[in-house]
């Protein structure tokens, strides 16, 4: 039978296992897993792809400077807080040196990935990036062709659109870019 427990505690005991997960070999380099932040019951879902070396440090997503953008974007484009969202990655562990996770650590790591969003359960998810895009929406198409549009995903909207960290890279366009992509969001939120 299925645990008959609220989704929010449900949310913190896959924290708490999650915890200590050897699922793959990013638990050697890690300092800690950073599982996710936010509210357990958000209308707003954020998927990232990986923690850097300030998510690791902090054991929280999203708190350096491509977090800082996020939130800042989330005040002026959705008009909330981080907290009232609920943020993730496509991996829980720092991959070393910040490369990219390898398709053995993103199918390992998955499961928490699809647990969090059915326990949390929003109504909008955004990936930020090409990471979370393709893997969520199961394709090759890089986040340039894919964003700009919504798409259905089991009952919900995903409105895949560029990751912070290109944004500060990339100047004014991707910039301009992530910011209507969140206003998509949050149209789609107040449905
Ligand atoms: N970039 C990500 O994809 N996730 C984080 O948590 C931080 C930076």
């Amino acid at each position: 039978m299925s645990d008959p427990s609220p989704a929010p505690i449900r949310l913190s005991l896959l924290a708490e296992e999650a915890s200590g997960c050897t699922r793959c070999a990013l638990a050697e380099g890690r300092k800690q897993v950073v599982f996710g932040d936010g509210s357990p019951t958000a209308d707003l879902m954020f998927v990232g792809e990986g923690p850097g070396a300030q998510e690791d440090e902090q054991g929280l997503p999203f708190v350096g400077r491509s977090g800082r953008l996020l939130d800042r974007l989330l005040q002026e484009e959705v008009g909330i807080d981080r907290s009232a969202c609920y943020i993730t990655n496509v991996v829980k562990c720092r991959p070393p040196g910040n490369r990219d996770p390898k398709p053995d650590e993103i199918v390992a790591c998955r499961p928490y990935l699809s647990e969090q969003l059915a326990l949390v359960d929003p109504a909008v998810i955004v990936t930020l990036g090409n990471f979370a895009s393709k893997l969520l929406l199961d394709t090759e198409t890089g986040i340039t062709k894919l964003r700009g549009r919504s798409y259905g995903y089991a009952g919900r909207s995903l409105v895949p659109t560029f990751h912070p960290a290109a944004a500060l890279r990339g100047g004014a366009d991707v910039l301009a870019k992530l910011r209507s992509d969140l206003v998509r969001a949050k149209l789609l939120m107040s449905r």
